[in-house]
Formats: C-alpha cells, structure tokens, sequence
C-alpha cells in the first residue's frame, strides 16, 4: 500500500527508502521497550488519511471564518491543501463553487467520497508549490494551518502561485497557531491523547520532537494498546515547519502582499488559531520572499 512501511526500528523499509527521521526518539524507545513492530505511515497517505480524518475530520474551527469569508466573495473558490475536504465541504454546502487541491489523491479521495460527482466541487491532485489553472479565484484558502507542511522555499513558490491565481482584489486567508497553542508546538514531547473512532475514544501516544533548532517539528501518533503488546503497531508520521503569523505576515509583504489582517478563530476547544487575510498589493516590497527560515 503507499504511503505505508514495515521496519524494525531504526531499519531500512520494505520500499527501499530509507525512513530513517521518521520516527522521534521517544517512539524509538517506546516501540523498542515494548518491542512492537512499526508500520510507519505518513499521516497523509494510505491508512494515515483515515486516522487524519478521526483526529480531525470532525473539527469545525475555522470554518465559520471562512463560511463568512466567502459570503464576501465572488465566483468560485480555491482551497489549497484541501485534504479530506474539512473546509471545502462546508463551502460547496453553503452553494459555493470550489476548487480542491492537494498532493494527496488519497486525501481528496475522501472529499470526493463525501460529494459524490457534486458538480460544484473540482478535486484536483497537484503540489500546491506547482500548479497551474485556467481560473483565477476571489478567495483561495489554506486552511488547518497547512501552510506548515512547506519550507521556506516551498512557501515562496506558493506565495507566487497564489498571486497568480488571485482575481483583482481577491483575497489570500490561511491559519496559524497562536498564544498558547504556538508555545505546545515549540517544545518536544509526548503525551496520551483520546483520539475518536468508530467504537468510541481509544487512547493514542502523541510524540513531538522539535528539529533544526527548533524550526520543525517531527510528530508521531500510535495506538497506546499496540504499544503494549509486542505485536505490530501502526505509526503515523509528519514532519511540520513552526511558523508564527509573524513571520507569515513578513513572508507575505515580501513577497507582495498587503500587510496581512489577523484575527482569532473562535474554537470549540478554545485553540489559539490565528486567521491571517491579505491581497495582493501589486508589488515586491523590497525583495525579502527568500529569506531563510
Ligand atoms: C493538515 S491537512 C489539511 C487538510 C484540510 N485543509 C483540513 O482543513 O483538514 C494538510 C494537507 O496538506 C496536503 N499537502 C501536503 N503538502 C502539500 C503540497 N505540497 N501541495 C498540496 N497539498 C499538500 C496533505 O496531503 C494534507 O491533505
């Protein structure tokens, strides 16, 4: 299956590539103690895209900013990083038209699922650092604080690209965490989580192992109970740039956008979410879009 791995720890995979950093060091040492197999997923791929939608399929943040947004906005929408469809479902429900992309057919596999043939919705697999429509959109969104899944190279290509896409006037929303929830992203480590399934919450060990002095963060999910066992546990993986919407905001006027509004998201949960809204201002302001991270 792609997207999936079968290792002993710290061991080449069965597909060749060699995974190695995609564990953190205190799943190592979880899985080594217990002695359990790892099956490494990458959360976005495969088996890891229905633990995704678990984790955070059912979250409705954002959404109603975005839903607002919208209403503001004429013609159709592109949703970048659109996944499973969490912020493009809503969109076409509400009788907008949207485009979703993501790198993940996987992914989008699940949106398409979701509106079966809706002729409103246009699921598309691209890199959101290449790609190119006909269409330019009012409003293009990354939401779920996607923007994180970039370097600061990727994040120059994107910015280029949103610009190209963006109508006169359109406007360019994406997500960050903030407050509190921005400090949780800076330190490693590992806590039990409750993660929603079909049989109720079932308990997961979440591991963040923070990278490049800080600037990434490795994290790791896997079922408490397989970890216990000596058998084979599944682990998903992702590797997260920390961003801060300061740094976006300088990004952004860099690269030729208006200096960015930002604003709380009201969450259930009371997350620090951060909506940072920007056009684009017509010119480079001074040449910064390629600064290191
Ligand atoms: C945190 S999920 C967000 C999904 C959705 N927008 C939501 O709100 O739940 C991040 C998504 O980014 C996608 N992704 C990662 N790198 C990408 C890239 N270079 N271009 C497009 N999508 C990418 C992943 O496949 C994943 O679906």
């Amino acid at each position: 299956m792609k997207g999936e791995v079968r290792m002993s720890v710290g061991v080449r995979m069965s597909n060749g590539v060699r995974m190695s950093g995609s564990l953190t060091a205190a799943m190592r040492a979880r899985l080594e103690a217990s002695g359990a197999v790892p099956r490494v997923h990458d959360l976005y791929e495969g088996a890891g895209t229905e633990f995704y939608e678990r984790l955070v399929g059912p979250d409705r943040a954002e959404i109603r900013e975005v839903l607002a947004l919208a209403r503001r906005t004429e013609g159709p929408i592109l949703d970048l990083a659109a996944g499973s469809g969490r912020v493009t479902i809503p969109l076409v429900r509400s009788g907008n038209r949207v485009t979703a992309i993501d790198l993940s057919d996987d992914m989008l596999s699940h949106l398409r699922r979701a509106l079966p043939e809706h002729p409103s919705v246009e699921c598309i697999v691209a890199d959101m650092r290449d790609f190119s429509l006909a269409h330019r959109y009012g409003l293009v969104i990354i939401g779920a604080t996607s923007i994180t899944v970039l370097d600061r190279a990727g994040r120059s290509l994107l910015y280029a690209n949103v610009r190209r896409h963006l109508a006169d006037g359109g406007v360019f929303a994406l997500t960050v965490a903030g407050g509190a929830a921005a400090a949780e992203l800076a330190v490693s480590r590992e806590l039990e989580i409750r993660v929603p399934g079909p049989d109720g919450d079932e308990p997961y060990l979440f591991s963040q192992q923070m990278e490049e002095d800080g600037a990434a963060r490795l994290v790791n999910w896997a079922r408490s109970s397989d970890l216990a066992d000596g058998g084979e546990v599944t682990v998903l993986t992702s590797r997260l740039r920390v961003l801060s919407a300061e740094v976006l905001a300088r990004e952004l006027t860099g690269a030729g956008f208006a200096e960015p509004d930002v604003e709380p998201v009201r969450t259930h949960r009371g997350d620090d979410i951060l909506l940072l809204t920007t056009t684009w201002a017509g010119a480079h302001s001074g040449g910064e879009d390629h600064a290191s991270d």
